[in-house]
């Protein structure tokens, strides 16, 4: 990734930094497809960007929901209006088995410009207030499923 894109989507908590930085790099690989036109590139391409971008999301949740970030609910709700894009593009490009203008349009402007916004206004703010719990280590997590406890 370049030192621009590096720039924009670091936070300053590592965990989520390295996931964006995957996601931009995904990002810019789906967009370079799409111009290509070659299908089955668009397809693969898409479908790792809307997997590892659920991932992501989910984990940023689960770290709302464990530190009880009071912004959780308008953060969750930004995520999901993404996915349901995502998904309709999805449906799109497979209904009509090719790039479609909007989809062109929809992938080089508004998919950049909200994976950017929502980085700038929902993710810095929880980023902050992960990294500064963690350097006063008041990092309380509880800790699930996702992230056992080694036992002894
Ligand atoms: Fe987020
Ligand atoms: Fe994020």
């Amino acid at each position: 990734m370049s030192a621009e894109w590096r720039q924009f989507v670091d936070i300053g908590y590592p965990p989520i930094d390295e996931e964006h930085q995957e996601l931009a790099d995904l990002l810019i690989r789906f967009i370079q497809a799409i111009q290509r036109g070659v299908s089955t590139e668009i397809d693969v391409s898409m479908a790792l960007f809307f997997d590892r971008a659920a991932a992501h999301f989910a984990h940023e949740e689960r770290l709302m929901r464990e530190t009880s970030w009071t912004e959780f609910e308008r953060h969750k709700a930004s995520h999901d209006l993404f996915l349901t894009d995502v998904g309709q593009m999805t449906g799109e490009f497979h209904r009509a088995g090719q790039v479609t203008p909007a989809m062109e349009q929809w992938a080089v402007t508004r998919l950049v410009e909200w994976f950017a916004f929502h980085i700038r206004t929902n993710d810095a703010p929880l980023g902050e207030f992960l990294a500064t719990r963690e350097r006063n280590g008041t990092l309380n997590r509880k800790r699930g499923p996702a992230s056992p406890q080694p036992s002894n």
